[in-house]
Parts: structure tokens; C-alpha cells; sequence
């Protein structure tokens, strides 16, 4: 009989791992896991290089150096005008994922409401479930990944606590529009609702798309708590330096879990970040011109396939519809496309509750965060399937 906690139990592994094995074991391209297969940009290598010399390599401050928070402000003020309070409120995080189960853990009772808007990312459920949490889910619909107004005003009651936001979003590559974030908001307030807002691919948006902070929009600096992180944006997920802003009294409640989550994140990186953070005006232009002529390379050997990808306004997914393959569902498709053509990708089922994941079943999502070499080879592979369909 097993050992398991019931409370993990019914988690199962998560399908980053189950398809990376998969794509490593059959010798295929893995535009499937969300990690960039290059090195970060020289500057950064850098930088961690010479934080490596400084002596930084014990236990650093539990809410994190104050010269990174003092950069995680300029951060925020710099790109979205925010004034905060750099000794009440940002906190560092082990990675966005640390932040979000710290937020669960510090602001979710047993049998509050928390709203997810599916697609979500996974760690999310879990987050909610572990802090013994209630998910209501809300659909967002294809192609456009839009939410139905009446759906999600239905999904509010004097029990929903929470409402978990991600913009720009994995995986549909939405980002949300200040309409639809201000409706959010509008609800929030009505309800007296707190909004977690998963911020991680910030700088990661298209020409025509703008990324807007919830927390800007009149009336929800006091209750929303951004979360970000220097993962995607500087091709360092492995780093897992993250951040969580808000009022004083959502971050104080994120770090009384944090304390005893993992008290204090990764020193000699934190130092790093601190000329990372500060180079960030910089740098975008260059982050947002790579991606998208990755986004472009794999759109258009999408578009030249039977698939039918939705062109993403943010984030380095693109989610296609895979119907015209005639696959049982995702997980099906996902599995022949790594036999049948060499190319892994993720089966988006894995971000819906069980009960809704046949919205996902003829969808697929593909990650460009790849050197334009893989994406070329799997652009390559990817023309067998008008012989397939
Ligand atoms: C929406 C979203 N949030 C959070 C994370 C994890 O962020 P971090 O690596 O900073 O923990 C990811 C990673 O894929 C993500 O896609």
C-alpha cells in the first residue's frame, strides 16, 4: 500500500516530465518543456560569473537582498510606474512556482473559492489544493482564449477568495486586454476578491499586444500580488530567482509561508540579479525581436501544415488545433506526433481539470523558446504531416 500523503495523491506527475522523457527517449525535437535550449545572453553569464566572486554564499535576508528588492522596485516603477516600499513590499521567491504556492499557503483557508481561468498554468491546481483551497474553473474559448462575461461573473460568490490571473498566458500565448483585465477587476472589487496575477512572461509580447499590470488598474493595488520572475525573460528558468509585490499585508502573508518553505532563495544569484534587473530597459527590444522571429519561423511551419496554429500575442507558445489528424484526443496526438514525425510537444489537457479536458482534445501546444537551428530541423520534420493527414 503506498505512503503517499493523501493530499498529493491524486497530483500525478506533471506532464513536462512524462513528455520530455518521452521526446528523450525516441531522439525528437522537444518543443514541448518551456526551457529555452540556448545559453542566456552573454551580459548574464556575466554577471552571475562575478557574483560567484563576491562573498554572498551563505543564507541571504528571508525577503531577499535589499539591493534586489530595491531593483525589483526600480523594475516595477521603470516598465509600469508602481510605487512600492522595497522593506514591506516585494518579496524574493524561489522562482514564480515558490511564490504561487507560498500564496496559496498564506492567503487561501480550508473551503475558500479560488478561480481559475482554464487553460492554467498547472502548479496552480496543486497550489490551491494543497492549501486545502476550492477551485471554481472558468473556460476561456478557443480560437480567441476569451472569457464569457456571464461565465466568469457566475464563478463569484461571498465564498471566492481568490481569483488566479496569468498575462501574458500559457498556453494559448493570449495576452489579456485592459477590457477584459479591468471587467476582472471590476468583479474583484464587487466581490471583495484578492487577484493573484502570474506576470512570468511580462516581456515576452508581439507588436500590437500590451502587457497591463492588473495591479495598475484604480482600485487593485491593495489586493492584487504580482508575481514574476527573471526566468523567461533572460532564458534562465534553472535560476528560479522570482518575486512576489503587492500591499504590505499579501506579501507579509506570502513570506510567513515562505519562511518555512524554503527561507530564503539561491544568495549568489540574487546578487546576479540585481545588474540583471537594472539592465532590463536594455535588454527587451532584443528579447522581444528574438522571439519573435522564432514565432514567426514556427508559425509558418505550422500554418504550412495540416495543423491550425492560433498566432500568439505573447509568451513563446503557440497553440494548434489538431483536428484535421483525427488523434483520440491531445495526449494521443502527442504521443504519434513523436513517432510519426520525431517532433514532442504538450498535450494541453494537463492545464484543465479532469472534468473539462475534452475542450483540450484537439489541441496542442509547441514552444519556440529553441535555437532557430531546432526550430528550422523541426519545421523540417513537421512537412510530413500534409502526407499524414
Ligand atoms: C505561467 C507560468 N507561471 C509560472 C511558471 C514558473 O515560473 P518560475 O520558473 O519562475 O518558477 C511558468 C513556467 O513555465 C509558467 O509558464
Amino acid at each position: 500500500m503506498s505512503r503517499m500523503a493523501s493530499r498529493v495523491a491524486s497530483l500525478g506527475t506533471t506532464i513536462f516530465a512524462e513528455m520530455t522523457a518521452l521526446a528523450t527517449a525516441k531522439g525528437a525535437l522537444n518543443l514541448g518543456q518551456g526551457a529555452p535550449d540556448f545559453n542566456p545572453p552573454p551580459e548574464v553569464m556575466t554577471w552571475a560569473q562575478e557574483a560567484l566572486q563576491t562573498p554572498c554564499h551563505q543564507y541571504a535576508h528571508g525577503w531577499g537582498y535589499p539591493e534586489v528588492r530595491s531593483a525589483i522596485v526600480e523594475h516595477a516603477r521603470h516598465f509600469y510606474g508602481q510605487t512600492l516600499d522595497p522593506q514591506r513590499e516585494v518579496l524574493v521567491t524561489n522562482g514564480a512556482t515558490e511564490g504561487i504556492f507560498a500564496a496559496m499557503q498564506g492567503l487561501v483557508e480550508a473551503g475558500d473559492e479560488v478561480i481559475l481561468l482554464e487553460p492554467f498554468y498547472d502548479s496552480y491546481l496543486a497550489g490551491v489544493l494543497m492549501a486545502g483551497g476550492v477551485p471554481r474553473f472558468v473556460p476561456l474559448h478557443a480560437p480567441t482564449w476569451t472569457f464569457d462575461p456571464q461565465e466568469l461573473r457566475a464563478a463569484f460568490s461571498p465564498r471566492t477568495k481568490l481569483i488566479l490571473l496569468n498575462t501574458p498566458h500559457n498556453p494559448t500565448g493570449k495576452v489579456f486586454s485592459r477590457a477584459e483585465l479591468q471587467f476582472i477587476a471590476d468583479l474583484c472589487q464587487e466581490f471583495d476578491v484578492l487577484a493573484l496575477s502570474d506576470e512570468v512572461y511580462e516581456h515576452i509580447v508581439f507588436e500590437g499586444a500590451q502587457h497591463v499590470r492588473l495591479a495598475t488598474l484604480d482600485g487593485m493595488a491593495e489586493r492584487t500580488l504580482t508575481l514574476s520572475s527573471l526566468g523567461k525573460t533572460f532564458s534562465v528558468t534553472g535560476w528560479k530567482i522570482g518575486w512576489a509585490l503587492g500591499s504590505a499585508d499579501l506579501v507579509s502573508a506570502v513570506n510567513r509561508a515562505k519562511q518555512y518553505i524554503s527561507y530564503a532563495s539561491a544568495s549568489v544569484l540574487q546578487w546576479a540579479a540585481v545588474a540583471i534587473l537594472n539592465w532590463t530597459p536594455h535588454y527587451v527590444p532584443a528579447l522581444q525581436a528574438m522571439y519573435s522571429a522564432k514565432r514567426d519561423l514556427l508559425l509558418s511551419a505550422l500554418q504550412a501544415s495540416p495543423l491550425i496554429p492560433s498566432p500568439p500575442q505573447g509568451t513563446y507558445f503557440i497553440m494548434a488545433d489538431t483536428s484535421a489528424l483525427k488523434c483520440a484526443d491531445d495526449r494521443a496526438f502527442a504521443a504519434w506526433l513523436v513517432e510519426a514525425v520525431g517532433v514532442a510537444c504538450i498535450p494541453p489537457s494537463a492545464f484543465y481539470n479532469a472534468a473539462h479536458r475534452s475542450l483540450a482534445q484537439n489541441w496542442a501546444r509547441f514552444g519556440f523558446c529553441k535555437t532557430d537551428e531546432t526550430l528550422h530541423a523541426a519545421a523540417h520534420r513537421l512537412e510530413r504531416l500534409t502526407h499524414l493527414a
